[in-house]
Order: structure tokens, then C-alpha cells, then sequence
């Protein structure tokens, strides 16, 4: 079938391109740049230009395409948020979704699926959640909910599938976040806030890639959470990094200073708890994740980076 992916480039992107290439669709990427084609090309896609802001672009784009994916994300990097970093990525998730979701109608698609976040739906008290609870979008996660509606929205006014697949916290050798904590772990720079007693739900991003590929093979519709088998402590997850790194555990920090060094709305992200599983993917669709807990996946991590040459604390070589 052919699959039209936005997004094609990023580090979810790109995997989910190699993937439903590997299994014998025939994918098309998009990319505003045409210096990211190569990325495209080399995961055995075939590169369009676009952007998902002009909704012309797309459809010309994603002429013949069954099904139609949103992996485009443009998530700020650095740990210190503030509420204003977000701005461009709610733009993709709002006007960036229903441009998609409109080419996905014009050209007659027959499935949309997008990128989507579990914290929409993390209960205030902490407690274990899954896909029926009701999304309470905190801190700027509601343009995530946002975006799971407008989907459901269009599918139902134009007659297709659409799909959100969930993800915990984002994990992989080529994600700049993950490269920056392990930078951060190496040189003793990234504390535990607190106790780090609450709880986050993780995905290692090839998990992630083979979830939506699960998704879009199947023709299943509605919402699928996809995270590892257990969520670790915040606590747990620093160290658990700094072990496949080689590094010395991580200090705790008072929630006073966390809150000085990084604002109050990193702390309140960073100590947020979220636990979810992913029972119904792996239920309905027998989605297993390659990387059962974060320790298995920080040390393929860590394995993928001396491979590259790259060791955290002294950079790209070193
Ligand atoms: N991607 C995700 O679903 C996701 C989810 C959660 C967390 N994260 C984290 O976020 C960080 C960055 O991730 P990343 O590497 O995927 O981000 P990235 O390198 O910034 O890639 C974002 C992707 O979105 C596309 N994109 C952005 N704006 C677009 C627009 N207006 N029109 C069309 N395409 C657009 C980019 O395409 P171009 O080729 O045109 O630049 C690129 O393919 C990582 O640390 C990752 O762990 C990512």
C-alpha cells in the first residue's frame, strides 16, 4: 500500500519510513528541505516537498496514498521550558493536523494516523490510566488532546480511519534529548529532582516506529498507547541511564532548587506521574515492545553511541 509520512526526517520519522518500507509499502516522506531528501532516500522512501502548513502542498504530495501520518513534531530541545517553547509544536499539532487531515479527504485516503502523547490523559492523583481516560490535558499538553479531536472530527465527517498512537517518554540513540541527558548524566549535571519517587511510562523509539506500523497495517481506528512493560520511577530512570553509561549515580536535588534551575514548569513536567501500559496494543494488534524496560533500551542506546563514536562528555569522535 502506499503511505504517506509527514514528519519523514525526525528520529520517529525516519524509523517508521525503513519500517513500512521493509515490510514492501511503498512510502513517500515529506520534507520542507531539500538537503533531508538523502534521510528519506536512504530509509527507503521516495522524498516529496511540502510543508504542513499549505495544504496544497500535501495534496499534491500524497496523490495515491491509502493511508496519510502525521510524525511531524517540532519539539524544543534543552530540559528548561518554558510555556512559549511550545508555540511551533502546537502550531503542527493544531493547523499542522488539519491541513493533513484535509489532503488526507482531498486525495480519498482511507486512514489517518498521527503522533500523540499519554500525558493528555495522566490522572491528577498519579493513579494507573489507560485509552478510556478521559484526557485532563496539564502544563501544554492540550494541543495534543486538541489534535486527537480534530482528527476523530474529520474522520467522521469525511468517512476514513484515524489513529492516535500514544507515546511515554521518548528515548533513542539519535534523539538530541536523550544525547543531551546522557551529556548531563556524564558529567554529573543531571540531579534527581526531589525523591524521584513518581512514576513515568517510557518508549524507546524503534517501539515506536514498529507500534504505528502495527496501526497502519492493521486498519484498526481509535487511540493505542505504546509504552514499555513497566514504568520506572524518575529516579529509577536517571539511574538506570547513568549505569548503561558508565557514570556515577545521580545526586538528588531539593525541589526548591530543581524549581530555580529549570522554572516551575520543567519541575512540574519532570515530577508528574504518569502509568499507562500498553495492553490493548499488544491485545488487539500483539504489539511487543523490543525493548521491555528502559533498561534494556539504555543499553542499546549506549551500545548504538560507542558504535558512532560518540561518547557523551567529550562529544561526536572523542
Ligand atoms: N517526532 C516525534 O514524534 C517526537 C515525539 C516526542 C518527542 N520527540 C523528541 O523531540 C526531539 C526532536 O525529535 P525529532 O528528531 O523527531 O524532531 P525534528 O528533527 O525536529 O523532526 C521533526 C520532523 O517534523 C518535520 N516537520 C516539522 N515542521 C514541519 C512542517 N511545518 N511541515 C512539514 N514537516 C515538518 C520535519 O521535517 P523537515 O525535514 O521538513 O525538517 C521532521 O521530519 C527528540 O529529542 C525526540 O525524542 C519527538
Amino acid at each position: 500500500m502506499r503511505v504517506f509520512v509527514a514528519g519523514a526526517t525526525g528520529v520517529l520519522g525516519r524509523r517508521l519510513v525503513a519500517r513500512l518500507a521493509g515490510h514492501g509499502h511503498d512510502v513517500i516522506g515529506l520534507s520542507r528541505r531539500p538537503e533531508n531528501d538523502a534521510v528519506i532516500r536512504s530509509a527507503g522512501g521516495e522524498p516529496r516537498r511540502g510543508d504542513l502548513f499549505n495544504v496544497d502542498s500535501l495534496v499534491s504530495a500524497a496523490q495515491g496514498s491509502e493511508v496519510l501520518v502525521r510524525a511531524a513534531t517540532s519539539i524544543p530541545s534543552g530540559i528548561r521550558f518554558r510555556r512559549r517553547d511550545w508555540i511551533p509544536n502546537d502550531r503542527i499539532r493544531t493547523q499542522g493536523t488539519k491541513a493533513l487531515l484535509e489532503a488526507c479527504a482531498q486525495v480519498g485516503a482511507r486512514a489517518y494516523i498521527q503522533e500523540g502523547i499519554v500525558w493528555i490523559a495522566t490522572p491528577r492523583d498519579g493513579s494507573l490510566f489507560d485509552e478510556d481516560t478521559s484526557p485532563d490535558p496539564q502544563l501544554w499538553f492540550g494541543t495534543a488532546a486538541e489534535a486527537e479531536q480534530i482528527a476523530r472530527a474529520a474522520g467522521e465527517k469525511n468517512g476514513f480511519a484515524t489513529s492516535t498512537v500514544r507515546f511515554g517518554t521518548f528515548y533513542c540513540a539519535d534523539a538530541a534529548q536523550t544525547r543531551y541527558m546522557g551529556e548531563r548524566l556524564v558529567r554529573g549535571k543531571l540531579p534527581i529532582v526531589g525523591p524521584g519517587d513518581n512514576f513515568w511510562s517510557c518508549t524507546h523509539v524503534d517501539d515506536a516506529a514498529d507500534a504505528m506500523t502495527a496501526v497502519i497495517e492493521s486498519q484498526a481506528s481509535g487511540i493505542f498507547h505504546a509504552v514499555d512493560n513497566q514504568p520506572v520511577s524518575l529516579a529509577e530512570f536517571f539511574i538506570a541511564f547513568a549505569d548503561a553509561l558508565g557514570a556515577p549515580a545521580p545526586k538528588h536535588v531539593p525541589r526548591w532548587l530543581a524549581r530555580l534551575a529549570l522554572g516551575p514548569e520543567t519541575l512540574d513536567f519532570l515530577t508528574l506521574s504518569t502509568r499507562t501500559s500498553s495492553a490493548k496494543l499488544r491485545r488487539e494488534l500483539g504489539w511487543v515492545p523490543r525493548y521491555p524496560t528502559v533498561r534494556e533500551g539504555f543499553r542499546q542506546v549506549v551500545e548504538a553511541w560507542r558504535a558512532d563514536g560518540f561518547i557523551p562528555g567529550r562529544g561526536a569522535g572523542g
